[in-house]
């Protein structure tokens, strides 16, 4: 499946809800582009799921339909590596390992587990505190050398470069030190009810976020409703004009040009028309990617053959990297009799 002249990619998404035009333009449209020139790796991290509670038939049902919006969106099961995280067992095996080379600080600095746990009060399952160090541990079990993410994973990818960086300098080169890769635009899609925090699908209000599966009338109705401001000006300015910046941003993505050129589509336009033409143009570019998804997830057979087989390969590639890392730190391996 891999040319070994090409470099390796490797990125992850949890399946626990339903994506969203975040998760499209700050992750999957970019893995879809980098499909020709690397050999990528993608992973559905379901076991990242479960740091917060989950309603097992609800995860079952939507790891099968997340894996269909993958294939649906352009991730090619024929070039790529793309399989479940439970599925391959060297994942949390060496995030058993790199945890004794992690320390409580770093992982206490960590804004996404200080975000996280700070709203969700009492007994903080241990599992959200060492979310970064299993993603660590997907990364470099794959010797991957670049991971193309969405902003708010930058600091659990710098992590991860940090516990390479010092594993490989205590015992001798194992893990590569992997680099990040941002999109040039769309790294932070921003909520459209509050342009200054990050759209998630976690939102408490619905039309903070744009899913995927979401229909043309609702994509129109949620972006109608979009934060704006009180001036009449379209142009992009993060700090003077977040919400205008961020619809250009999406508007941007969804019709693949620059900002500039955004712009230039809505010099001396309303903000009723300028909101009317990106829900047309985000409809307009999931259109295809939701009729595809329709036909895959009733392809139950099909999608569980992708799960088969490149579980075996991944699993087969993540088990050089488990064993030189027992075998670097000392663990007895055992001789073929
Ligand atoms: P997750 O599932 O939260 O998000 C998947 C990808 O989508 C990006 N993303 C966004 N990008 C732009 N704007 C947004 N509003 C937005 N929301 C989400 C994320 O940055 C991410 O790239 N821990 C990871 C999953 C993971 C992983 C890995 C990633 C597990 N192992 C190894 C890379 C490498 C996560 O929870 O992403």
């Amino acid at each position: 499946m891999f040319d070994k002249d090409k470099k390796i990619i490797y990125s992850g998404i949890q399946p626990s809800g339903e994506f969203t035009i975040g998760n499209y333009f700050g992750a999957i449209k970019n893995w879809v582009a980098l499909q020709h020139e690397y050999n990528c790796i993608y992973n559905l991290a379901d076991l990242h799921t479960i740091t917060v509670p989950q309603e097992p038939a609800a995860l079952r049902r939507r790891t099968v339909e997340c894996m269909a919006m993958l294939i649906a969106s352009g991730i090619n099961p024929e070039n790529s590596l793309i399989f479940l995280q439970s599925h391959v067992a060297a994942h949390s095996q060496l995030c058993w390992l790199l945890n004794c080379f992690t320390y409580m600080g770093e992982l206490s600095r960590m804004t996404q587990f200080k975000d996280k746990s700070s709203r969700q009060g009492a007994n903080i399952r241990v599992g959200l505190y060492d979310y970064p160090v299993l993603m660590a541990a997907d990364i470099l079990l794959y010797q991957s050398d670049i991971v193309p993410v969405g902003d708010d994973q930058r600091q659990h990818l710098e992590l991860a470069r940090d516990i390479a960086i010092r594993f490989n300098a205590q015992y001798s080169p194992t893990f590569k030190v992997p680099e990040g890769y941002f999109g040039e635009k769309g790294a932070r899609i921003m909520s459209l009810a509050d342009p200054n925090k990050k759209m998630s699908k976690s939102d408490e209000n619905k039309n903070a976020f744009i899913l995927m599966k979401d229909n043309k009338d609702v994509i129109i109705s949620k972006f109608k409703k979009a934060v704006t401001d009180c001036d009449s000006e379209i142009r992009y300015d993060i700090k003077q004009k977040p919400g205008i910046s961020n619809l250009l941003e999406i508007y941007s993505c969804s019709r693949s040009i620059s900002i500039k050129e955004a712009e230039a589509d809505f010099c001396g336009k309303s903000y009723a028309q300028f909101k009317l033409a990106v829900g047309e143009s985000v409809a307009d570019a999931l259109a295809p990617i939701q009729s595809e998804f329709e036909r895959l997830v009733k392809e139950k057979s099909y999608i569980n053959s992708i799960f088969c087989s490149h579980a075996q390969t991944a699993s087969n590639i993540a088990a050089r990297t488990l064993s030189k890392t027992m075998r670097k730190i000392g663990f007895y391996q055992l001789e073929k009799q």
